[in-house]
């Protein structure tokens, strides 16, 4: 397979936050991959901005420490990284005073694309859009980039949607979700509708329950502080679980362009229904072998967030009426393993017998590790015997079937920055859509606080709580294996 990495045009890029913890880990490593694969052109510039002191070549340093931690060695070409250091600059910045403004104004081309990236506290998003305007930096065709956490509630996120839009279209507002830059999260696209045979069964005649399943083995770790505000439902199901949901669950957009797709997600969460609390079981990981509990991790011992949860949800309208889709998250899971799996109904009539048993037709989209798409299929046992039946996979591991290529944009923030510059907003969350979300997700939070409920305890390294299990059986189904 012929590469065809197409160069984006020139740009400058500042990086607010430039020195933190995102930005070294990703958005850099992220850009420099970029260059390295020819995307990113000589004509393009990176402006880091933080509030600290640094020369262009000290913040160059700091760029190439971030490097050789985050990007893999065989990456590390010298003469790549030189050259992308050329590239790199650096501006200090006071974003609530008056401090740096005058150079980052000097600094900024105003002839190619510019993009800034807010990857600091959300408090601070207002102050910046008022700035750059303030100092005639920003321009019509200026974007914004936006990470996460997008307010911590419908309130908030209302408050910050009004916030930029004082100063900025919403076509210049990039929202990042990384799970929208996952090679596989677009794939599921491309499954659904470039292909005739799925969409077809895709509804609730032909499924019976679709499970959504984002299992970590990492803990809080040093971000015990702002996880504990927050919990799995904030942190991962509001933003990542809700966005895979839409994408399994939306009818065909009429085109693949921003506001057509969005228009389709924005339907399937206006369509979700209220939880009740039967259907939702949160958790927290205990202590184990001389590990910290949730609770050590976040230096609260009273804590009620959840670091895991699952539950029933549905997405009330004709395709999939009375269809579950069940969602699970959680960290300290026994093992990293992020698929959505359609399992499809049994065959109305069974032909075969008793004992060929039951059999159904799982379809499942795994995000990660190992990308890939399968399909069970069921197949005659070979030999002699009778008519014995065996469920059989059709996988199509990406990297199996693509070779080294399918490897090429490993990271989804790789993929984001680079439609930030093409000016593509189709992977990027909506305001409106933002706020559908959180208006559904307040009053899921809100039962469970007002009820004062304590998560049950789980032993790190399994699948969770117990009661997660109960949650599928109670109705004849299973969750899919969480394996090592
Ligand atoms: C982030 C969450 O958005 O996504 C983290 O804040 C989580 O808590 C991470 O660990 C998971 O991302 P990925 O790409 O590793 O699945």
């Amino acid at each position: 397979m012929v590469s065809r990495v197409i160069p984006v045009d020139a740009f400058d890029l500042v990086i607010f936050g430039g020195t933190g913890d995102l930005a070294r880990r990703k958005i850099l490593p992220g850009l420099f991959r970029r260059f390295a694969a020819g995307q990113m052109t000589d004509d393009a510039r990176v402006i880091g901005a933080s509030r600290s002191e640094h020369s262009d070549d000290e913040y160059r340093a700091i760029v190439r420490d971030a490097l050789e931690e985050f990007v893999t060695k065989a990456e590390l070409d010298p003469q790549q990284v030189d050259g992308f250091l050329n590239l790199v600059h650096f501006v200090t910045i006071d974003a609530m005073g008056t401090g740096g403004w005058k150079k980052l104004a000097k600094t900024v081309r105003k002839d190619v694309i510019n993009a800034f990236y807010f990857s600091v506290a959300p408090s601070l998003f207002g102050a910046l859009a008022e700035r750059l305007h303030e100092h005639g930096i920003a321009h019509e065709n200026t974007r914004i980039v936006v990470e996460k956490p997008f307010g911590r509630d419908l309130e908030s996120a209302r408050a910050l949607n009004a916030t930029l839009a004082e100063h900025f279209d919403e076509t210049q507002i990039y929202r990042i979700d990384h799970y929208l830059g996952k090679e596989t999260v677009q794939n599921l696209m491309a499954v659904r509708f470039a292909n005739v045979l799925f969409e077809p069964l895709w509804n609730a005649q032909y499924v019976d329950h679709i499970q959504i399943t984002v299992a970590e083995t990492v803990g809080v770790g040093g971000r015990g502080t702002y996880y504990d505000k927050s919990g799995a439902m904030r942190d991962m199901v509001q933003n990542h679980l809700m966005q895979l949901l839409c994408l399994i669950a939306m009818e065909p957009p009429s085109r693949f362009s921003p506001d057509s797709v969005r228009d389709e997600k924005l339907k399937v969460i206006r369509a979700l229904e209220p939880v009740p609390s039967h259907h939702i079981v949160r958790g927290q990981y205990e202590a184990k072998s001389g590990e910290p509990s949730y609770r050590d991790d976040v230096e609260n011992p009273r804590s009620l967030s959840e670091s895991f949860i699952a539950m029933r949800v549905h997405v009330s309208n004709w395709r999939w009426a009375d269809t579950p889709f069940f969602i699970r998250t959680g960290k300290k899971l026994k093992a990293r393993q992020s698929e959505i799996a359609v399992v499809f109904k049994d065959a109305p009539h069974a032909i075969f017998g008793q004992k060929a048993g039951t059999h159904r037709n799982i379809l499942t989209i795994r995000l990660q590790p190992n990308e890939g798409i399968n399909l069970g299929v069921t197949i005659k046992e070979p030999g002699p015997g009778g008519m014995r039946l065996v469920d059989v996979p059709l996988d199509m591991t990406f990297a199996d079937a693509l070779g080294p290529e399918a490897e090429e944009v490993r990271d989804a923030y790789e993929r984001l920055i680079m439609d930030v510059i093409r000016g593509n907003q189709t992977l990027f969350m909506r305001g409106d859509e933002v706020e559908a979300a959180w208006a559904w997700t307040d009053p899921i939070i809100e039962g469970w606080e007002q009820r004062g409920e304590a998560p049950k305890p789980y032993e790190p390294g399994t699948s969770g709580p117990e009661d997660a299990q109960m949650l599928l059986m109670r109705d004849g189904r299973k969750w899919r294996e969480i394996k090592e």
